[in-house]
């Protein structure tokens, strides 16, 4: 193979996508070759896909149109597609596109360096989306991160349920989890490479259980990687409410380096649509969760994901999501229209929503959200919060970053300020973000005196 092309890795979709277009990145360059800065100078074009909504998977169709024209002027090039969209659509993104070399889905990670060398010398394109038999997810050496202070770490890949909406299980597979032992040298790997946020990533993370003679329960790694000399702040992304169990919000309450914000996705708020979705929790349930949660001597901000115009989905349904915003008032959602999704059993679902009320009922719940936010948001002007800086803010500000408890917090300063955490000032509130000014040490010192 000629080591010296460049290789080029467009994401799509998730976190986990995020961080496995980073393993495979450092596979290629253990491999010998070089990343390319753009896809424009790259021989070597892989698209990391996802197929959560159907919208996802025409974005690869239309990107690989865009890749044909290429192709066209440049026949050297290479054109891969991978991740849960390859899994999903399989051979049908070549036979429709007649551009892609090689196919393979996100469980096939560490099998593409191998697969690409085999591509590229006897130049026939390659199909595999077999599930992987073995029983823990890849172990990848050398992740090449695009950031020096924040890191995505799994702890598990695939998932055991099956919400009846979720292309996931289908996609991922079932459920892997690695050893403890393995994500804390990793952490602490991380920690002593200057890294101070950690994000701990699965499909359904609060299921874990630490295959390893330690058996280490969710809430207890979490309290691990928490106690990991350097690591200032965890996260982790996403729990499933059947799992959310006390003693994770006693391990945030028990150690300031657990964020203190939980995305937990409540889909919808009509106990009858949460059957259907095979949930296996209820209104109540969810609300008993939440209400734990606000209960928490120290603040828990709460996110979540809700799909509206689930099949079967009535006004009354998605009256009671309204009502369970207005209870719980979370600090932030995600939300989505439904999209049916092939294999998945809701697809066979009559009584289906048409797209013109699934798109009025998302417009009427995002405006509901942006009220409370801004409600919720106001109350923080004049305090100062901890803020870890990311990178140049989008807005006029200079920089950019966020809270603890997972807000976004523009402010101006010098760029060498990235990847540290400093205080600021709230001067001002929206619905998406906050607005302040830098808290010199001195008047730090000042605010704790007084
Ligand atoms: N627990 C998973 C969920 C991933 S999908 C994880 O964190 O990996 C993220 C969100 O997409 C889900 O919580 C759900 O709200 C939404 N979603 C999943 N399938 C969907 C579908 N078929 N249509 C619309 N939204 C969907
Ligand atoms: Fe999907 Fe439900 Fe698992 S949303 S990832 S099947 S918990």
């Amino acid at each position: 193979m000629n080591k010296k092309k460049g290789f080029f890795i467009e994401t799509f979709g998730c976190q986990m996508n995020d961080l496995d277009s980073r393993k495979i990145s450092g596979l290629l360059v253990d491999q010998g070759m070089t990343p390319a800065v753009s896809m424009d100078e790259a021989d070597i074009i892989l698209l990391n896909t996802c197929a959560i909504r159907d919208k996802a998977i025409q974005k690869v169709y239309s990107r690989l149109g865009e890749l044909k024209k290429r192709k066209a002027k440049n026949t050297g090039l290479f054109v891969g597609v991978i991740g849960c969209g390859a899994q999903l659509e399989g051979a049908d993104f070549a036979n429709k596109t007649g551009v892609v070399d090689l196919i393979t889905g996100p469980q096939k990670i560490s099998h593409i360096p191998r697969m690409l060398d085999r591509v590229l010398t006897e130049r026939v394109p390659l199909i595999d989306i077999e599930d992987e038999p073995s029983p823990q997810p890849a172990e990848v050496e050398n992740i090449l991160r695009d950031s020096s202070f924040r890191a995505g770490v799994t702890i598990m890949e695939g998932c055991d349920q099956s919400c009846s909406f979720c292309i996931v299980p289908f996609t991922r597979g079932r459920a892997k989890h690695r050893a403890g032992e393995r994500i804390l040298a990793e952490v602490k790997k991380l920690a002593e490479s200057g890294y101070i946020e950690i994000l701990l990533l699965g499909q359904n993370v609060n299921s874990y259980q630490d295959p390893s003679p330690a058996g280490l329960s969710f809430a207890q790694l979490l309290r691990a990687v928490g106690e990991v000399p350097g690591i200032r702040r965890v996260r982790f992304t996403s729990p499933h409410p059947m799992y959310f169990t006390h003693d994770i919000i006693d391990a945030i309450n028990q150690r300031p380096t657990l964020c203190n914000h939980v995305h937990l996705p409540l889909q919808s708020g009509s106990s009858a649509v949460l059957e259907r979705m095979n949930r296996e929790y209820t209104r109540e349930i969810y609300l008993e969760k939440a209400i734990a949660l606000r209960a928490s001597p120290r603040r828990i901000a709460l996110s979540t994901d809700i799909i509206v115009g689930f099949p079967g989905e009535t006004e009354k349904d998605f009256a009671e999501t309204l009502a369970m915003m207005d209870e719980i008032r979370f600090d932030s959602i995600f939300s989505f229209k439904y999209s049916a999704r092939p294999r998945t059993a809701a697809a066979e679902f009559a009584d289906t929503v048409d797209e013109a009320e699934k798109a009025r009922r998302l417009r009427v719940l995002q405006e509901k959200q942006e009220l409370l936010q801004e409600a919720n948001h106001a109350l923080y002007v004049g305090q100062v919060v901890e803020v870890l800086v990311e990178s140049p803010a989008r807005t006029r500000f200079a920089l950019s970053g966020r809270t603890t408890d997972n807000r976004i917090v523009n402010f101006d300063g010098p760029n060498y300020l990235i990847g540290s955490l400093v205080s600021v000032k709230i001067t001002q509130a929206r619905a998406n973000s906050l607005q302040g000014e830098l808290v010199a040490a001195s008047e730090l010192e000042l605010a704790a005196g007084s």
